[in-house]
């Protein structure tokens, strides 16, 4: 394995120091060699680590991260036109989000180094993920998070799990920076965004697990953008499992933003050659996000494969979450519904399979609720007002 820029072709060896092409300023991505590939040819045991040869790092704090359920949603999936729509829910992972796939990965390779802290800047489920992971591994942990913007579950997670938390008065793009130039000078604190490469290996998996259960790759994978690490981490799982000769095809990748907050879908509408949009807002906070560092690697993800880019609104996402949890049982953070909103407005009817990726739990923002119809009343201790309820 070595490291190369997506951009300028430039190659490097595995410094777990090295996140950002030197020449360019990229973030670097791990490259397999035909070696890699050649000796990756059986995976044993469960989740993250059972693709332990196709990872940068040897197994050493685990949580019990990945082989998530991968739900055929047959109701949703008849109303939406879709033959086989399933939501692969990512909010089974050990802190209720997909990062932990990364952080298992990552915080492996801080130790290597090392470290006697990991950083972040954070939305909050990086925070949550990063924060346990720390404690498992006995150092500490440094998060900055845009103040007022983060969801109260996620934020529970961190002051639980003991990290040193500052609250930025700025946004998520702010602290992004400010964490950058902290881990450049303070060499002894480890950076575990997803600036990082080694983190994004671990997320890959993702796409190997629904290969594994689906017996082929989807024809749509469909999930949300911010920072834009997931969306670049699960493509290139998807070609490294076709390279091993395990899937005959590749899915479109479709990645989904919210409409006050999608840089990515602009740049690939205008196919520009930057990425940002000033003030991001949405009730999605997980991707309230103006800056995204991985934008190159998603804009690829999404050209290469044949895929799309495109917005929903807050009040799209609020409908989707809403029914995925009333028809299918899957209880999803804003964000993470998503994909199910933007499949909602008839994007990829008549579609084959459709994989849609649930990327937090629910109970991340309990807030979010409150947009939610309810059937609640407060009531007399009697049998005659409970009947009344059940009736109206
Ligand atoms: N969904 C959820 C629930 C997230 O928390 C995030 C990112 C995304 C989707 C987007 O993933 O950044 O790889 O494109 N959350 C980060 C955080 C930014 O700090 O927790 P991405």
């Amino acid at each position: 394995m070595i490291l190369h820029c997506i951009r300028c072709g430039a190659r490097h060896g595995l410094d777990p120091m090295l996140h950002a092409c030197p020449a360019c300023g990229t973030p670097l991505e791990v490259l397999l060699e035909e070696g890699d590939f050649r000796r990756a040819r059986r995976f044993e045991g469960r989740g993250v680590w059972r693709y332990e040869p196709l990872l940068p790092a040897r197994r050493s704090v685990t949580l019990g991260e990945g082989d998530t359920g991968l739900h055929l949603c047959e109701r949703l999936g008849r109303r939406l036109g879709i033959r086989r729509l399933y939501v692969k829910n990512e909010g089974e992972n050990p802190t209720g989000s997909f990062k932990d796939r990364g952080m298992t990965v990552g915080i492996a390779v801080a130790l290597s180094t090392g470290a006697r802290a990991v950083a972040c800047a954070s939305t909050g489920n990086t925070a949550a993920s990063m924060a346990a992971y720390a404690a498992r591994a006995g150092v500490s942990a440094l998060v900055l998070l845009p103040a007022g913007k983060v969801a109260g579950g996620k934020l529970a997670q961190a002051v639980l799990h003991g990290a040193r938390i500052a609250q930025i008065e700025g946004d998520f793009d702010d602290a992004m920076r400010l964490v950058v130039e902290l881990s450049r000078s303070e060499r002894s604190v480890y950076l575990l965004n997803s600036l990082n490469p080694y983190r994004l290996e671990g997320q890959k998996t993702l796409a190997f697990e629904v290969c594994e259960a689906l017996g082929d790759a989807p024809d749509a994978l469909v999930l949300p953008m911010g920072n834009a690490g997931n969306i670049s981490a699960i493509w290139k799982g998807f070609r490294e499992w076709r390279r091993l000769g395990r899937i005959r095809r590749l899915p479109r990748m479709v990645g989904v933003q919210a409409e006050r907050a999608a840089p990515i879908v602009e740049t690939v509408r205008r196919k520009a050659d930057h990425c940002r949009v000033e003030r991001p807002e949405t009730v999605a906070t997980a991707i309230r996000i103006g800056a995204p560092v991985n934008w190159r690697k998603a804009v690829s993800a999404v050209l290469d494969s044949g895929g799309e880019a495109g917005t929903v609104t807050d009040a799209e996402i609020l409908r989707a979450q809403q029914e995925l949890a009333r028809t299918e049982g899957l209880f999803v953070e804003p964000a993470s519904a998503a994909p199910l909103a933007y499949l909602w407005k008839g994007r990829l009817k008549g579609a084959g399979t459709v994989v849609c990726v649930a990327t937090g739990h629910g109970l991340k923002d309990p807030d979010a609720a409150e947009h939610a119809p309810v059937t609640m009343r407060r009531v007399k201790p009697t049998q005659a007002s409970i009947r009344r309820l059940l009736e109206g």
